[in-house]
């Protein structure tokens, strides 16, 4: 099934993106851990349009490569049939960017809706409350402005004395008095797809940039006797143009908290959504209290009843129920329920913990799998192992896996314990309900229920210190 709407979207996203001084296409510059199109590419999407044509032009195949990869992927078999790409190879401005889309566009009728890939804080939810202002006015091209205290870069909307929309200027073109003007355009246009390309013709680059601006349609269609129509919206943030990096900053922001608060109202505590870091998509359960300074990132997931935080940053892993991880850094593992990370402890990747497990202060672990109820204190190291249940892994105990060439695994069994500051220089096992003595470098296999000791005999010398005192005399 395709769109269910008249209507076919056109995202312009092949500028350079001068002003936010980078080596990356502005669009995909990532907003709480996504980058910025996909936000708009789901507000056209969520409109339900025939079609998506996104204009691409510099670092165009990146852009295609991170849409394919990200958005397309994410989302249901619909969204991959109607995005489409055009290429616009010399960025010429905005109004030559849509009309890079002409042949795309070819036959259309009904409505063509044009956003900047630069604005993703608007939403499907605004596009409809838009379009559908647009039909009912009968309008020939419709366009979203709103007001700022802070017009800056923005162009300006230039009403006449009846108040009709008359013109966008451009702000390096500002003619005197129009500085004073508070009314921007948003970037956002719905056009009747018969007249489009008959006013985009008309456009000319005599003006301050040499460029061909989208903005003059509105001046010609004014002129022509078209109906142009404005669609005002209070909350200007959610219309912000993302052209530098403290824009970007800005727009996070905004994001950020609108993710904090939804999970909020989904019931999670969120102590802080100021200092709370959580990307696009992460999931946390009800119950679960994120403390300040919390970076949940990526295809994170976090169960029901846990606290995470304060400091701690989590990436692409998932946690289960009533865990706690706190003052830690968590990356592509997986935690188990009733678990406890931390203080000061880092899971590394590859990582699987399982349920009740407790991992304790300054304590690392690498691609290890470690068994219910096993406990990991104090200044560990355990890589590529693979530990039981039960087990006691003693402060200062490290897994030797790396020989300098290659990487070896150390196995634990069931009901082990590793006395303190042993050695496993691996690859090794010790078996099941085996102990290793404290301070042992262990090189070979310790047999199930064997007490395993590599270190040297204590021998304590009688009188020593007094000795020693009568000779210094
Ligand atoms: C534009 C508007 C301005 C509006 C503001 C809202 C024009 C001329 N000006 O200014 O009225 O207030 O957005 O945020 O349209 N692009 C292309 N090809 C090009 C040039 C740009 O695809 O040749 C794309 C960019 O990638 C970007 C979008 O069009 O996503 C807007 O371009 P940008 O240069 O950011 O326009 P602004 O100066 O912000
Ligand atoms: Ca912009």
């Amino acid at each position: 099934m395709t769109g269910k709407l008249p209507v076919t979207a056109v995202i312009l996203a092949a500028g350079e993106g001068t002003r936010m001084k980078s080596n990356r296409a502005k669009v995909l510059f990532p907003l709480c851990g996504r980058p910025m199109i996909e936000y708009v590419l789901d507000a056209a999407f969520e409109l339900e349009p025939q079609r998506i044509v996104v204009v691409i032009g510099h670092k165009g195949d990146e852009v295609i490569e991170a849409v394919t990869d990200g958005w397309t992927r994410s989302k249901e078999e619909n969204a991959r049939k109607i995005l489409e790409f055009s290429w616009q190879r010399q960025q010429k401005g905005t109004a030559h960017a849509v009309m890079a889309a002409r042949d795309a566009l070819a036959g259309l009728d009904g409505d063509v809706l044009i956003l900047y890939g630069d604005t993703p804080l608007i939403t499907g939810d605004i596009l409809r409350e838009f379009y559908e202002a647009h039909r009912r006015n009968k309008a020939d091209l419709s366009l979203i402005t709103t007001f700022r205290d802070d017009p800056g870069s923005y162009g300006r909307v230039v009403r006449d004395s009846a108040g009709k929309v008359v013109k966008i200027v451009e702000a390096k073109d500002l003619g005197p008095g129009q500085e004073r003007i508070r009314e921007v355009n948003s970037g956002i246009y719905l056009v009747r797809a018969e007249v489009l390309f008959n006013l985009l013709e008309k456009v000319r680059d005599d003006n301050a940039k040499h460029e061909y601006y989208l903005t003059d349609i509105v001046e010609i269609a004014s002129a022509e006797g078209l109906f142009v129509s404005a669609f005002v919206f209070p909350d200007y943030e959610v219309l912000q143009g993302v052209n530098d990096r403290y824009a970007l900053s800005e727009a996070e922001s905004r994001l950020r908290l609108s993710i904090a608060k939804k999970l909020a109202l989904s019931g999670v505590t969120v102590r802080d959504p100021a200092s709370t870091y959580i990307d696009f998509g992460v999931t946390v359960g009800k119950d679960t209290v994120i403390e300040p300074f919390t970076f949940l990132r990526g295809a994170t997931r976090i169960g029901e009843g846990c606290v995470i935080g304060p400091y701690t940053d989590i990436r692409d892993s998932s946690i289960g129920d009533n865990s706690i991880v706190w003052f830690s850094v968590v990356e592509a593992s997986t935690i188990g329920n009733d678990v406890r990370v931390g203080p000061y402890s880092h899971i590394r990747p590859d990582s699987d913990v399982q349920d009740h497990v407790l991992i304790g202060n300054y304590a690392e672990v690498k691609n290890t799998k470690i068994g219910a109820y096993s406990k990991v204190h104090h200044h560990c190291y355990l890589g590529d192992s693979v530990i039981g249940k039960y087990v006691n892994v003693g402060a200062g105990a490290v897994t030797v896996n790396y020989d300098g060439i290659c990487k070896h695994q150390t196995t634990i069994e069931d009901g082990a314990f590793v006395g303190c500051n042993a050695n496993l220089i691996a690859p090794v096992r010790i078996g099941k309900d085996a102990y290793v003595a404290a301070g042992s470098t262990i090189t070979s296999e310790v047999p199930d229920g064997a007490l395993g000791i590599a270190r040297e005999r204590q021998t304590n010398k009688e009188g020593w210190v007094a000795k020693r005192k009568e000779k210094s005399r």
